[in-house]
């Protein structure tokens, strides 16, 4: 991502159970030249049978905290970090809460997306709160059942989202100066 003609240092950090979101993820990166990881718990049952399910269930229903696989990338270290999850009851799921717990992100800018299969409902209002000492970007990244939509629809729509965020990034660095 480039910004007054400066390569912006861009972190995408991602959840997903059953791949849609990661799919998403890679395209992100991919427009934004970012590094990209995923987030595990620890203890989390691999694969997306009944076993994960009850591990969700569990997680959602008594708002318990997943402990996170140590990660790879120092977020306080990049221009934007970018955050992308499902929607698990509304909101994000488990292991991204834990993340934005615990990662260094505050006076960072963040950027979030998310898949869902009904409706996102206040999944990134929600999120925002949880972020209230970094910058959040407004604009935010919604894809109905990714999977189903295609790869070249979700191609388009990153690329076009990853712009805005590029236009949006370069108007925060002038108001900055
Ligand atoms: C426990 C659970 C709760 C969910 N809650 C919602 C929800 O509140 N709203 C919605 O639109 N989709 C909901 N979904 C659907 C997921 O958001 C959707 O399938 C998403 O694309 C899965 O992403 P993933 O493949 O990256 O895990 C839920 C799925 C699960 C398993």
């Amino acid at each position: 991502m480039q910004v007054a003609g400066r390569q912006l240092k861009v972190l995408v950090m991602y959840y997903s159970s059953a791949g849609h979101t990661r799919t998403i993820a890679e395209q992100v990166a991919n427009a934004a030249q970012a590094d990209l990881e995923e987030l595990r718990a620890v203890g989390e049952p691999s694969g997306t049978g009944a076993g994960h399910y009850f591990w969700t269930l569990r997680h959602l229903l008594l708002s318990q905290k997943p402990l996170l696989v140590p990660v790879e990338h120092d977020a306080s270290t990049y221009d934007l970090v970018i955050l992308g999850s499902p929607v698990w009851l509304g909101t994000f799921s488990p292991v991204l809460r834990s993340y934005i717990r615990t990662a260094p992100l505050a006076r960072k800018r963040v950027a979030l997306f998310c898949s869902y299969r009904n409706a996102p409902g206040p999944a990134f209002k929600h999120v925002a709160r949880m972020l209230s000492t970094s910058t959040v970007m407004t604009d935010t990244l919604s894809f109905l059942d990714p999977v189903a939509a295609g790869l070249s629809s979700i191609t388009i729509r990153t690329q076009r989202w990853v712009h805005d965020l590029e236009l949006a990034m370069t108007a925060l660095e002038g108001r900055a100066l």
